[in-house]
């Protein structure tokens, strides 16, 4: 069984839909509002059980009514959560998500996710050290991020990082990550200046830009390569992404081939999209094989 170790993000996700994204000074009436958990890391941590792996997560929730379900939906998805400690002084993480027009916006109030410092991953560094790899994200604090990447380096532990929401990385951490998984918009912020090819080429089979419906555009090492989305109808794409990086995960860590490794996550991600919330529609490891 594979085993994964996630550091990130725990949110409460808190879901408006609406026929009209409303503008800047706007007020426009909304057709339903939902509670549902979400967060980046949350999010690929479940995804990863689902599909089969074992799974630890290293994050803080608040010591309130988010914090207990939040805490309950991991217990309920199996994941390990010794080390998601509740802080007393401040409340958990939401994301304020507005689904409209086909896509969404969000806004996210990180709060107790700001606590998942590198004093406390420490606490967890032989979990970190003994996983088969490393999931990390971007909302927790950007010396967490740089201080796993160099934990991993250093214990020579696979470091999948997912460069979400964007923001500009120190190289270090980009030479650190055995995998780099940003969006479109998320790669044009960590490689300003030159062009997604240009990125591409720099790190073959190490940088994977995901191109939502479109796919996954990798190089590996003579070509470029696109491995297409699998054609479903789109009703939710929040989590699309956590999806994807969770099953690329598990499957590398199975030892699968590379592409067949991004056609997994793909199918995953796709299944993940047909159902409301960001993990309302995160399939099981049979839900993906029978479709695959
Ligand atoms: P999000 O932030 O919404 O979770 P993202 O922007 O990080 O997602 P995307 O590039 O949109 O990531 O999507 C990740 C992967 O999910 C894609 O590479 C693809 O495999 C799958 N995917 C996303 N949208 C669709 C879609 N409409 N149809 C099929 N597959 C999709
Ligand atoms: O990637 C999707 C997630 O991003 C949502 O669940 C929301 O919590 C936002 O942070």
């Amino acid at each position: 069984m594979a085993k994964i170790c996630v550091i990130g993000s725990s949110s409460m996700d808190l879901v408006v839909t609406s026929s009209k994204r409303p503008g800047a000074g706007e007020t426009v009436l909304g057709d339903s509002f939902k509670t549902v958990p979400g967060g980046k890391g949350a999010n690929q941590a479940v995804a990863a059980a689902r599909l089969g792996a074992e799974v630890a997560m290293i994050g803080r929730v608040g010591d309130d009514a988010f914090g207990t379900a939040i805490l309950n939906n991991f217990k309920a998805n199996t994941v390990n959560t010794q080390y998601v400690k509740p802080v007393t002084h401040m409340e958990s993480g939401t994301a304020h998500i507005v689904l409209a027009e086909g896509d969404n916006s969000i806004v996210v109030v990180e709060a107790a996710n700001r606590e998942v410092t590198p004093a406390y991953v420490d606490q967890a560094a032989e979990l970190i050290r003994s996983a088969d790899i490393v999931l990390i994200q971007q909302e927790i604090p950007e010396e967490t991020v740089v201080h796993v990447s160099a934990m991993c380096a250093g214990s020579g532990t696979p470091l999948l990082l997912n460069p979400a929401p964007a923001r500009k990385l120190p190289q270090e951490v980009i030479d650190n990550a055995a995998y780099l998984t940003p969006n479109e918009h998320e790669a044009e912020i960590l490689f300003q200046g030159i062009s997604p090819a240009e990125a591409l080429r720099q790190y073959p089979n190490k940088l994977f830009i995901t191109e939502g419906s479109k796919g996954v555009r990798y190089f590996d090492g003579e070509q470029e390569i696109v491995v297409p989305a699998y054609k479903v109808e789109a009703l939710d794409t929040t989590g699309a992404g956590d999806t994807f990086n969770a099953a690329f995960a598990v499957a590398l860590a199975e030892g699968k081939p590379l592409q067949e490794s991004i056609r997994f996550a793909n199918r995953a991600a796709s299944l993940s999209v047909t159902k409301f919330g960001a993990q309302g529609g995160m399939p099981t490891r049979d839900e993906v094989e029978e479709s695959l």
